[in-house]
């Protein structure tokens, strides 16, 4: 469990659940999927449930998610992909951010150097929360994302943290 204050608002806390752990409620443009593909069923996805803890009362917050992401058949090659959706009524108050950096200072923790989240192009909330989260952005991925209006241009950004180098 990994936590944070934001000064005037509360406690913002990430917590492990299971892949069937009811999601809260937050629809947005960007999660409008239509019809969903069975194989992407199997790409192992972890849950995490976002938590705002203020005046003694805790309410969930949102969501994020992580898959793995493979660049070779080698540990050095697993990248992970994570993200996030805040119910509405939460959003713009920097939680998005916060979480994130949470998630990805958790899974470097675990022994992951990169830790990416790709984002629509013209998704500038989510981009503005990864920049103050510390990712970097790094391009733009070209019709990557298959939604229910079509295809989507997709930014990836990256959160790394280089393995520390064995000095004997
Ligand atoms: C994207 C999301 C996670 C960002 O988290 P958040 O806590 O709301 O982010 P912040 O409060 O830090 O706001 C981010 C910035 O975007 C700005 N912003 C918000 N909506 C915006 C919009 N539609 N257009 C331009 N800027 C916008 C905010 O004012 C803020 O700007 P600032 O950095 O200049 O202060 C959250 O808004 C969310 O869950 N949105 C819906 C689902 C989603 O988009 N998920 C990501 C899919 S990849």
């Amino acid at each position: 469990m990994s936590s944070e204050l934001i000064e005037g608002y509360g406690t913002v806390t990430i917590v492990s659940v299971s892949d069937d752990h009811p999601r809260p409620e937050s629809p947005s443009r960007w999660g409008d999927w239509g019809d969903m593909d069975p194989a992407a069923k199997d790409i192992g996805l972890e849950r995490w449930i976002i938590e705002l803890t203020a005046n003694g009362q805790t309410h969930v917050v949102g969501d994020l998610s992580a898959h793995s992401v493979w660049y070779g058949p080698t540990t050095g090659s697993r990248a992970i992909n994570i993200g996030i959706s805040l119910v509405e009524e939460f959003r713009g108050r920097r939680m998005g951010g916060v979480a994130q950096r949470l998630l990805a200072e958790l899974l470097h923790d675990r022994g992951i150097v990169r830790v990416e989240a790709s984002t629509d192009v013209e998704n500038i909330a989510e981009q503005r929360a990864l920049e103050r989260a510390g990712f970097a952005y790094e391009g733009t991925l070209r019709l990557a994302q298959g939604r229910r209006d079509g295809l989507h241009d997709l930014q990836v950004w990256a959160h790394v943290r280089p393995p520390v180098s064995d000095p004997s």
